[in-house]
């Protein structure tokens, strides 16, 4: 699931992210996207049942990919759940005097409880050679600059740390494929994070990479640093918007591609 979806696909699109990882032990599923209906209509449409997944790996508790959480546990109450111990934390958008909560929307809180999700700032292995991050402590780089992100503390509001935000690294045959939800901690600390924890930087890159609130120094130094790590193939898409998916192309040509819902991709 995607902002956008492939022309000519039968799947459907909306704010948030879903990605299948399909491996020889079995399906991992990353994120859920925000809503039941377009998560069940994608799965159908790449005839996928819910109970044949092996396992769901949140990348983050933002709503656009938690939000039909409810609904897939409803179908398989046995699939295994990976996450950051700080999803529970609510959280909110503040953006000229309003507030919106976007944290775990409120029928997800109790399934995923009672779902017993696996919980661990290190990274946890979730199949053979499907791997979560863990936390993206160390975050040298500056961040994208998120100001509207904020959580309660007692009766202030302060920046979300969003120290929940976690990836998916894939131990591939050319090397290690980082696919990531929303990349709050940033794109470049989460690659540098994966050189430092996995013992290599990524060949590819897919999925959300937060490039949108990138100013145009940002930008810059971002395709600067990914041009000395190889560049990865990337497959950018979700927040990573369209100036920036414009920029990385123009950098890097073929080495970017889109990928919308409904994109398969083997590595
Ligand atoms: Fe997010
Ligand atoms: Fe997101």
């Amino acid at each position: 699931m995607d902002n956008t979806v492939g022309f000519g696909t039968p799947f459907w699109g909306e704010h948030g992210l879903a990605i299948m990882i399909e491996s020889p032990s079995g399906r991992v599923l990353l994120d859920t996207g925000a809503s039941r209906e377009v998560l069940l209509h994608n799965l159908d449409a790449a005839e996928v049942t819910p109970s044949s997944l092996s396992a769901l790996v949140l990348s983050h508790a933002h709503r656009d990919h938690t939000g039909a959480l409810a609904a897939l546990l409803e179908r398989q109450p046995d699939l295994p759940l990976y996450a950051h111990p700080d999803i529970w934390r609510e959280r909110y958008s503040r953006r000229g005097g309003r507030v919106r909560a976007i944290g775990l929307p409120e029928d997800v809180v109790e399934p995923l409880r009672a779902a017993a999700p696996r919980l661990d700032v290190q990274p946890q292995e979730v199949l053979p050679g499907i791997w979560t991050s863990g936390e993206i402590s160390e975050r040298p780089e500056r961040d994208a600059g998120d100001a509207h992100l904020q959580v309660r503390e007692g009766d202030t509001w302060a920046p979300d740390p969003c120290r929940d935000d976690m990836s998916l690294v894939l131990e591939c045959a050319h090397g290690l494929v980082l696919v990531c939800g929303c990349c709050h901690a940033g794109l470049l600390n989460t690659v540098r994070h994966v050189e430092k924890t996995f013992g290599a930087t990524p060949t590819a890159v897919v999925g959300g990479t937060h490039l949108i609130s990138a100013g145009e120094n940002q930008l810059r130094h971002t395709i600067d640093a990914l041009r000395e790590y190889g560049p990865p193939a990337l497959y950018p898409n979700h927040c990573t918007g369209q100036a920036a998916f414009a920029a990385l192309a123009a950098a890097f040509g073929a080495r970017v591609a889109p990928f919308p819902a409904g994109t398969t991709s083997e590595f």
